[in-house]
């Protein structure tokens, strides 16, 4: 199941937004992948000649690199551990996609500070946060949030994007649920 997880998630393109935001910022050099999975993001990087920091508990490195020139692979640095532990290098830039609802709601304020004090001033973070409305809703193992409680977490940034989004659509697994998303941009102040 995890295996076929990661193997799906290798075949998907990098997040639109993210793609877009690289065309409009292209003095972001250094980007920290929270939560790489099989890598799609941190791929997309790496071929923009940027250097990552991808960082998951599981060791993801059979998909991480699949289809890099050598040049490339080098702009990769992966780092196996749980956020929570993880020495977080200084960066133009965090990612994290679909990762920070598995973790602990006690463990996120820690975690999103870590997050700001990795950031060089200025900085971004780039994330989503899901919502209440989400067909997983519910899910011991997964955080959901309102709005408000997204603003909080993040009151130390510049909150530039905090897109709200509901719409049916497919998991890496191929199942069709309800996705409440909160897509956010936000800045190091
Ligand atoms: C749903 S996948 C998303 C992968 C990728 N960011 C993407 O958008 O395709 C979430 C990833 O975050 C990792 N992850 C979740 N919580 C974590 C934590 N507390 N510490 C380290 N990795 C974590 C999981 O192992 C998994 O590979």
């Amino acid at each position: 199941m995890m295996n076929k997880y990661y193997k799906n998630n290798s075949m998907e393109m990098p997040h639109k937004m993210l793609v877009n935001f690289i065309d409009n910022n292209p003095d972001v050099k250094t980007v920290i992948d929270l939560g790489c999975g099989a890598g799609k993001d941190s791929r997309f990087l790496a071929k923009r000649n940027i250097k990552v920091t991808a960082i998951d508990r599981v060791d993801v490195t059979n998909f991480l690199y699949k289809g890099l020139e050598e040049n490339e692979r080098e702009n990769i640095n992966f780092i196996q551990s749980k956020f929570s532990e993880a020495e977080l290098p200084k960066s133009d830039m965090v990612i994290s996609y679909d990762a920070l609802p598995f973790v602990k709601k006690e463990v996120l304020p820690e975690v999103i500070e870590k997050i700001y004090n990795s950031l060089e001033d200025g900085g971004y973070l780039l994330c989503d946060f899901w919502g209440k409305k989400d067909s997983w809703y519910g899910d011991e193992k997964t955080v959901f949030l309102e709005k408000e409680e997204i603003e909080e977490l993040l009151k130390k940034f510049k909150i530039l994007k905090l897109r709200e989004v509901e719409q049916d659509g497919e998991t890496a697994l191929h199942l069709i649920k309800h996705w409440h998303t909160f897509w956010i941009v936000a800045k190091k102040i």
